[in-house]
C-alpha cells in the first residue's frame, strides 16, 4: 500500500490555506488510498523566533484541527513530531549527506533569512539545516508520497535527492518520495496582497482568512480582497493576481473550474459575495467539530499518545537500518 506522510508546523492559526492546499486532501482523499501519517511537525516552530507556551498551545490547536478537519484515528495516524525521537536522529544523518550549498538555495530559507535580517535579528541555524529535518521527517516512514501545497514542492525534492544519494552511497535504505499537490488551491494567496502566499506565520490579519475565524470576519475578509484594476472577471494569475485567487478559492469550494466560472461572472462584487458564502459554508462543519473536539481534551491526549506509539514502531528500524548502512557501531 502507498504510504502517504506530511506535516504542518504549529508557527501561528491555521489559514484557508493549509485547508484547502493541504488538510482537506488529507481527509477526503489521502487518509482512504494510503497508510498515512499526519503530523504536528513542533520542532520546526523552533527555527524562528518563538514563545514557548505558544508553541504549545498552537501544536494543541493544530492537531485539534487536523481531527475536525475530518483526520480519522482509526484510519491513519495523527501525531506530534517531538514525541518520536527517530525524526531528529535521522535528521543529523540527512545533515551529513545534504551539503551547505543545496541548503542556502531553498527559497523559503532565502526569504525568510532576508525578512529576519532586515528586522535586524538573527538567522537560527535550524532554519538553514530545516530541510534535512523535513526530509528525515519523511524518509523516515519509507514514505511514497507527501501531499503538500505548492510551496514545499522544492523542500521534497530535496528529501528525495538526498534519499537516492543516501542509497548510492551507503545501500538501499530509503523509499525515494515524490510531492503531490492539489489541482485547484494548491496556492492560495494573501487576500491584501495577492502576489504573495496566505501564510500563517505572517499573521497580517486582514488579508488571512483563519480557520476558526468567525463567518462574519470571513465575510469582511473576502469582500475587502484587493481586486485588479480592471472590469471584466478574468483568470490570469499573471496580470488579475487578485480576482483569480477569488476564482481559485470559490472553485476550491464551491466546485468547478476556476475559468469557466470566470466566464459566470461580470462584477467583482458577485464574485466576492458568492467566495464568501462558499468559504462560510466550507469552514462551518470544521469549526463546529472543533468545538466538541475541544470539550474533551482528554480524547486528543489519547489520540496523539497512540499515533506516536504507532509512529515510533514504523520509524525505529528505518534509523535503526541508516545507522548500520552509514557506519555507526551498532550498540
Ligand atoms: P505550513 O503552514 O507551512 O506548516 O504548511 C502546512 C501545509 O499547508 C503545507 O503542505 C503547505 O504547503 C500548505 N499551505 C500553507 N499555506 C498554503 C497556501 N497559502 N496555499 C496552499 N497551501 C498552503
Ligand atoms: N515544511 C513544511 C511547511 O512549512 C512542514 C513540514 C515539515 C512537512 N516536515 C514535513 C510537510 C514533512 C510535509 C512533509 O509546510
Amino acid at each position: 500500500m502507498t504510504r502517504a506522510f506530511s506535516g504542518v508546523k504549529p508557527t501561528g492559526h491555521l489559514t484557508l490555506g493549509n485547508y484547502l492546499g493541504a488538510l482537506r486532501q488529507w481527509a477526503e482523499t489521502d487518509q482512504h488510498r494510503a497508510d498515512s501519517l499526519f503530523c504536528v511537525v513542533d520542532l520546526h516552530a523552533l527555527t524562528v523566533d518563538h514563545d514557548p507556551a505558544r508553541v504549545r498551545r498552537l501544536s494543541r490547536q493544530a492537531a485539534t484541527l487536523l481531527l475536525a478537519a475530518g483526520l480519522d484515528p482509526e484510519r491513519c495516524t495523527v501525531f506530534v513530531q517531538s514525541h518520536v525521537d527517530e525524526h531528529a536522529r535521522l535528521a543529523y544523518l540527512l545533515e551529513c549527506v545534504a551539503t551547505d550549498g543545496e541548503m542556502r538555495r531553498m527559497i523559503q530559507y532565502k526569504e525568510k533569512s532576508a525578512r529576519e535580517q532586515v528586522r535586524g535579528g538573527s538567522v537560527r541555524l535550524s532554519l538553514l539545516t530545516y530541510p534535512a529535518l523535513m526530509a528525515a521527517d519523511i524518509l523516515v516512514y519509507d514514505t511514497d508520497e507527501v501531499p503538500v501545497g505548492d510551496d514545499q514542492t522544492q523542500h521534497v525534492e530535496l528529501a528525495r535527492d538526498l534519499a537516492v544519494r543516501f542509497n548510492h552511497r551507503y545501500g538501499q535504505t530509503f523509499t525515494v518520495p515524490k510531492a503531490t499537490s492539489p489541482k485547484v488551491a494548491a496556492r492560495v494567496m494573501n487576500l491584501q496582497d495577492p502576489v504573495s502566499k496566505m501564510g500563517k506565520s505572517d499573521d497580517t490579519g486582514p488579508g488571512i482568512v483563519y480557520l476558526l475565524d468567525e463567518p462574519e470576519a470571513v465575510r469582511k475578509k473576502v469582500m475587502r480582497a484587493v481586486t485588479d484594476s480592471g472590469q471584466d472577471v478574468v483568470h490570469d494569475r499573471a496580470t488579475r493576481p487578485g480576482v483569480t485567487n477569488l476564482l481559485e478559492i470559490l472553485a476550491a469550494c464551491a466546485g468547478g473550474d476556476p475559468e469557466d466560472l470566470a466566464a459566470s461572472y461580470s462584477s467583482y462584487g458577485a464574485l466576492k459575495k458568492d467566495t464568501a458564502e462558499a468559504v462560510v459554508e466550507v469552514l462551518r462543519p470544521v469549526q463546529e467539530r472543533h468545538r466538541e473536539l475541544c470539550a474533551d481534551p482528554g480524547y486528543l491526549e489519547q489520540v496523539l499518545r497512540t499515533g506516536a506509539e504507532k509512529a515510533r514502531t514504523m520509524a525505529r528500524p528505518t534509523v535503526d537500518a541508516a545507522y548500520r548502512a552509514i557506519g555507526l557501531l551498532p550498540a
